[in-house]
């Protein structure tokens, strides 16, 4: 009897400190609104409602709550979004110790196990994707160009006059991993289709048993996490293939100093120059950064060019214009940088793509660090902790940044690059698929801003130009753009989609 005393209480008093916790940090944002109610059922029905219902509720929250932030709530917690010129720039300009982005990655991606603690402790290759990538990508560039175009005519292998009707995105998965890799680890391992299927699945593995491990209760996490992670393996299958290549690039810089004759010009030598701590220069740790950073180029810029080829497709008026252009860039400059800087519309046809299609409707997770919580110029405070959002996609459909937002406009920004050069001469530099802005989030703004852009940006304008050049695409059913598929809050393109690719008849 005394024993169910004891329990019944201890029950009570847990509840009682449990609801004692939400009615206290729920009182600090009562004055933020929410969608979906904020009673304490709403709290967690909302909860439930917003796993299936994401995008719809970031929408409600949008419209109701335009320029200020409101909460939406997640099984046992809330999250903040924001929206708004104003907002946006203080999000993004606010530095890492008081928003982090390591913090949210290594909270929502389960980080230190799933891709290890040195990753976001020390992001030596992000350095190495900033500078080196960016600085060597004109003269990198025939080894990407020559990779899209043999990546494309294998992985099609079209007969002369024969239309096929490709699946898109698994292809593009397989023509930006060559390419990206091309330029991260050469020939012939960035042709290698086990060293490509590891490359693809790993963002797959890493965000899955995140997933899985962010189910467990937090003191279970490191106890069962390392079992769950596929970490071990995908290093161990990474060195299997880059292990004696990484080797030898050791083996001659401690003969030779660093700047050995023959050192190739790929991401292998650059984050070798970048290693800063000694611990770090062995063939796990640098496997496990280029895995790292595979992870942020290939379904990022494949699902950005799949999204470009269903826009293409469905508005196929594009093509000519298109075309003329990338055969006069090509006639003066050939398959070069420059080239590819010369082709305004194709850049302004991937931006204006990018603007419409995103990954969701929020991007750019932050984690609040300031034991205070973040103060925002309207003086809403979100509390110490918690994970912030930007409304992405309400920025790109704001009247307030773009006319008619909701139409599909390809060349809308290279009109705008061209007025002003008519009327003043000079070049608009706000305009390129590779400026951010607090109106174009696609690749961040500031801060965080994505380093991998300019390859990006490089590889994309390069596939487009090429299969305008070389192939005709068609839509699998005439005027039809296959759906987005959407999974909880993240959206990416239709999976199963279909286009018609042909060489391009002369
Ligand atoms: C079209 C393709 C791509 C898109 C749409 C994209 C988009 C983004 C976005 C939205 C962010 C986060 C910004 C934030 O949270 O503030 C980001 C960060 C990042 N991206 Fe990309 N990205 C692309 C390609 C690449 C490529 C090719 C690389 C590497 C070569 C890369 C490397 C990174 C890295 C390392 C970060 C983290 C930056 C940091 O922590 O400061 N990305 N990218
Ligand atoms: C993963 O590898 C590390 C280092 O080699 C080892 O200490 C650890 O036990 C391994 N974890 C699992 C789950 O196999
Ligand atoms: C280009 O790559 C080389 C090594 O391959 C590197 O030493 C150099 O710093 C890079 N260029 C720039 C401007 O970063």
């Amino acid at each position: 009897m005394d024993n169910l005393k004891l329990a019944l209480s201890s029950v009570a008093t847990v509840c009682f400190l449990l609801w004692a916790r939400r009615e206290y940090s729920e009182r600090k944002i009562s004055s933020i609104p929410a969608v979906g109610a904020s009673g304490i059922w709403a709290y967690y029905t909302g909860g439930w409602r917003y796993l299936f219902r994401a995008p719809e509720m970031v929408e409600e929250g949008c419209r109701k709550y335009r320029g200020r932030v409101f909460r939406v709530p997640r099984l046992f917690r809330w999250d903040f979004i924001i929206s708004g010129s104003t907002l946006v720039q203080e999000a993004v300009t606010a530095p890492e110790n008081v928003l982090s982005l390591a913090a949210a990655n290594r909270d929502s991606l389960q980080i230190d196990l799933t891709m290890g603690p040195d990753i976001s402790r020390n992001p030596f290759h992000i350095d190495a994707v900033r500078t080196k990538v960016t600085r060597n990508l004109s003269r990198c560039f025939p080894g990407i160009r020559d990779e899209i175009s043999s990546a494309f005519d294998e992985l099609l292998a079209l007969d002369e006059n024969d239309g096929k009707l490709v699946t898109v995105l698994p292809l593009m998965m397989q023509v930006a991993a060559r390419t990206t890799n091309h330029l991260f680890v050469g020939l012939p391992i960035c042709r290698n289709q086990d060293y490509l299927n590891l490359v693809v699945q790993y963002t797959i593995d890493v965000a899955l048993r995140a997933q899985l491990i962010s189910l467990l209760p937090s003191f279970l996490q490191p106890i069962l996490g390392p079992f769950i992670s596929s970490r071990n393996q995908s290093i161990r299958q990474g060195i299997k293939h880059l292990g004696p290549l990484i080797e030898y690039r050791i083996e001659q810089e401690k003969q030779h100093g660093p700047d050995w004759p023959g050192k190739p010009n790929d991401y292998i030598s650059w984050l070798l120059e970048s290693v800063d701590v000694l611990d770090e220069k062995t063939v796990s740790a640098l496997v496990s950064r280029i895995l790292a950073t595979n992870m942020a180029a290939i379904h990022t810029t494949s699902s950005v060019f799949t999204y470009a080829l269903f826009d293409l497709t469905a508005y196929p008026t594009y093509v000519t214009a298109l075309r003329q252009e990338a055969e006069q860039a090509v006639e003066e400059f050939g398959w070069t940088k420059t080239a590819l800087n010369k082709m305004h519309k194709i850049d302004s046809f991937l931006r204006e793509s990018q603007r419409m299609h995103d990954n969701g409707p929020v991007a750019m997770s932050r984690q609040v660090l300031d034991p205070m919580g973040f103060k925002f110029s309207d003086e809403s405070v979100i509390p110490y902790g918690s994970i912030l959002n930007i409304a992405s996609r309400a920025e790109h459909f704001s009247p307030a940044n773009y006319d008619h937002p909701d139409v599909f406009d390809g060349f809308r920004f290279s009109k705008k690059r061209e007025d002003r050069e008519h009327t003043s001469g000079g070049g608009l530099f706000n305009q390129h698929m590779i400026s951010t802005g607090v109106d174009h989030l696609a690749f961040g703004h500031k801060l965080h801003a994505c380093p991998g852009r300019f390859l990006a940006a490089t590889e994309l304008k390069a596939m487009l130009a090429h299969l305008v050049v070389h192939y005709d695409l068609r839509a699998e059913i005439e005027g039809v753009r296959p759906p987005d598929d959407v999974f909880g809050i993240v959206i990416v393109p239709n999976r199963r989609g279909k286009l018609w690719f042909r060489k391009r008849q002369y």
